[in-house]
Order: structure tokens, then sequence, then C-alpha cells
């Protein structure tokens, strides 16, 4: 790819005008990499709706309208629903954009191939977006194992509980794409959330050589299962091993300004610990991060530990990436592609009993 880092500001369209909207958009106020010259959303009251950030933008009710309008546009932030993700994508880039696409990427190694290769075809770039890897607490608590201060690393925890009480309010259109994607065997907890969970463990181990799972599911309404509980442990190639625990307690009140998620990470050295203790909701109220060695405790009072700032941090990483091409994506669609392994080497295991699969050798399974 033949990258030609922008000397002016980026100009930007925003494609999808959600939910998660009200947090990408962080990346963009205020900021002189970006210039948004245009929104697209197929719904009349989003488009008003968030035109009173950007009175200077064009509105479409689709990416052809904007394409047809011939308004210039460098790179797309698309928070486009995930069953639309892969033609949605493609078509960006076939426009000649930039992509910065939020996760998971798309449901099989098929498709993801057709993103790379229009990218590669196109001589653009695809980002895929992982905020997590910008949350203030989840980068302190990788420099801790880095810097060696915990000693070497022996073993890895990290637990999810999704609570059905708290939060903000998610659209009713969410949950029907959402229930599609449950239908294709990509459920909420392990491959949307859980996208951010399995990312987190690349960024913070490596490569992983064996994945070994067991997928339960809960109905909670007649039809409708969601995919917990679930238990997923995983070897490293250096040899650490990882797990996630992933438990729904419907009736559970969860404090959050956002989604309802009560997250944790735990990594064990062999002097000490270094734990997360929150990310997207207000669960447990101790500092967000402790890092324990040698009989004393270290907790970090004034962390940035607001979820929403990683969505902030992440967009302007991608916009001051587009100026300078300067350092990693976090994470360009190979990174993605690696996560969409790990995801899929769970399914595998889980659907085998729990066997151990090696995520390089995972296949996409035969079409439903
Ligand atoms: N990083 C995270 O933690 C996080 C959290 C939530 C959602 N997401 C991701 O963000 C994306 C969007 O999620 P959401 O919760 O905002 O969904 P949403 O359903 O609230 O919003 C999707 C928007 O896209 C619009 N849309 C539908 N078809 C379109 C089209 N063809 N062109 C343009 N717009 C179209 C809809 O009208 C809607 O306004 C998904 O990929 C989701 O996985 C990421």
């Amino acid at each position: 790819m033949s990258f030609e880092p922008f000397d002016r500001s980026v100009r930007c369209a925003i494609v999808g005008l959600g939910r998660i909207y009200d947090l990408n958009v962080r990346a963009y106020l205020d900021n002189p990499d970006a210039e948004v010259v245009a929104l697209v959303d197929p719904d009349p009251d989003r488009r008003a709706q968030r035109q009173s950030d950007w009175p200077n933008a064009s509105t479409f009710a689709s990416v052809e309208e904007l394409a047809a309008a011939g308004v210039e546009v460098d790179a797309v932030e698309a928070l486009l629903p995930i069953p639309l993700h892969v033609d949605g994508v493609i078509d960006l880039l076939d426009h000649g954009w930039h992509v910065n696409l939020q996760k998971p990427m798309c449901n099989t190694l098929a498709d993801a191939q057709r993103m790379v290769d229009a990218a590669e075809a196109n001589d653009r770039v695809l980002r895929v977006m992982e905020n997590y890897l910008f949350y203030e607490p989840l980068v302190r608590l990788r420099d801790a194992v880095t810097s060696g201060a915990i000693g070497d690393v022996v073993g890895y925890h990290l637990k999810m509980v999704a609570s059905g009480r708290g939060g903000w309010d998610v659209p009713m259109g969410s949950y029907e794409w959402q229930f599609a994607q449950m239908q294709r065997g990509r459920g909420i907890l392990v491959f949307d959330d859980g996208w951010h969970k399995l990312s987190t463990a690349l960024w913070l181990f490596g490569s992983v050589r064996e994945v070994r799972a067991w997928i339960g599911e809960t109905e909670v309404v007649p039809g409708v299962a969601i995919d917990a509980p679930t238990t997923i442990s995983w070897e490293h190639d250096s040899g650490v091993r990882g797990v996630w625990d992933v438990t729904l307690a419907p009736d559970l009140y969860l404090r959050s300004d956002y989604y309802t998620n009560d997250e944790r990470w735990e990594v064990t050295g062999r002097r000490g610990y270094a734990r997360v203790n929150r990310c997207t909701g207000r669960g447990v109220q101790q500092p967000s991060l402790e890092v324990y060695v040698d009989g004393e405790m270290r907790a970090s009072h004034a962390l940035d530990d607001d979820w929403a700032s990683s969505f902030r941090d992440s967009g302007r990483h991608w916009l001051r990436w587009l100026r300078t091409g300067a350092g990693p994506l976090q994470w360009g669609a190979d990174d993605a592609m690696q996560v969409l392994r790990f995801a899929l080497a769970a399914y595998e295991s889980s659907a085998a009993g729990g066997l151990g699969v090696d995520p390089a050798s995972v296949r996409d399974p035969v079409a439903r």
C-alpha cells in the first residue's frame, strides 16, 4: 500500500449515526486533524439530531447519495450495524475512502479476506478500531506487566458479568440486528463484546496457539438466547495462559453511563499482580487499577477511567495516523483477522466439547 499522509486536516464522513456515534464523535470534536464534511444515515431523525454537532456538514440518507453529491471525502468513520459491515465497507473502499470500522470486523474469514482485498485493490487503509487498547487503566496494566514490576507473568484472568439493569438506553433497532447476529451463531457476549476481550489478550501477550471453550446459552425471552454462561481459556505462544468467564445476571443493577458490563482483568506475576477493576460500567468502586507487589498495594486514583475516553483516544490516534502514518494502527485489518480467528477457534472448540483448537488452523464453517 502506498499511503501518503495528509498535509491538511482529513475530510471525514461519519456513516451510521446510531448509539455508538455518541462516543466515537468525541475523537472529532475540537480536533484540528479532522473536518467532518458529511453525515450519512437512512434515519432522518438521526441526521437531524447529529447535524447539530456539525452544522457545516452535508447530510445524506445513503452512501450512494453522498458519492453522487461530489463532496470531497478522505476517510470514513463506519458505525454501521454488524450485518452491513462487509458490503458496506467494501463499498466505502471502492469509493476511494480510507475506513475506520467498528468491531467486530465481520463473521467469517472469507468475508474478512474480501474486505482486505478491497482495501488492497483500492490502495486504501482499513482500520478496525479497538477502543479498549486506549482505555487508560488497561494501558497502565500493560505497562505494569511489561515493566517487570510484578515479575514474570504466570497467568491471567478476565471476567465479565452482563447485567440486565442500569446503563443507557439502546434503541430497539440495535437489538434487531443483534438478534440476526445471534441467529448466525455470533452472540452478543462472546462475539460482539468478546471481540474486545480477545483483542486485549492478543495485545497484552501476543499470539495464541490453543483455545479451549465451553459456550453456553440462557434463554432470556422465548426464542432469544444469550451466550452465557461461557468459559474460554487459551495459551499464548509464550506459554502464558488466560481464562475469561462470562456470566449473565439479568436482574443485577449496575451503575453505568453506557452498557451494563461489569468487567475485570487480573494478571498474576511471580511477585505480584495487576488488576483493572472496571471498564464500561462503574461496577467495583475501588481505584480502576491496582498493582500489588511484595506486600504493598499501589492504587491509581486519578486515571482517565471514563470508558468514553477510550473512543476519543482511539479515534484521535486514527486521525493522527492519517496525518503522519506513524506507528501501529491499533488495529489494522490483519490484527483484526487474528481476533476473528481467536473467536472462531473458541466456537470450534466448544462445538467439539472443549478440545484444544489452534486459531491458525480454523476454517469457516460451511454456510448454514
Ligand atoms: N466499541 C464498542 O464498544 C462498541 C459498542 C457498541 C457498538 N459498537 C459497534 O458500533 C457499530 C454500530 O453500533 P450501534 O450500537 O451504534 O448501532 P445502532 O443500531 O444504534 O446504529 C446504527 C445506525 O446505522 C444506521 N444505518 C443502517 N443502515 C445504514 C446504511 N446503509 N448506511 C448508513 N447508516 C445506516 C442506522 O439507521 C442507525 O442509526 C456496530 O458495529 C457495533 O458492533 C461498538
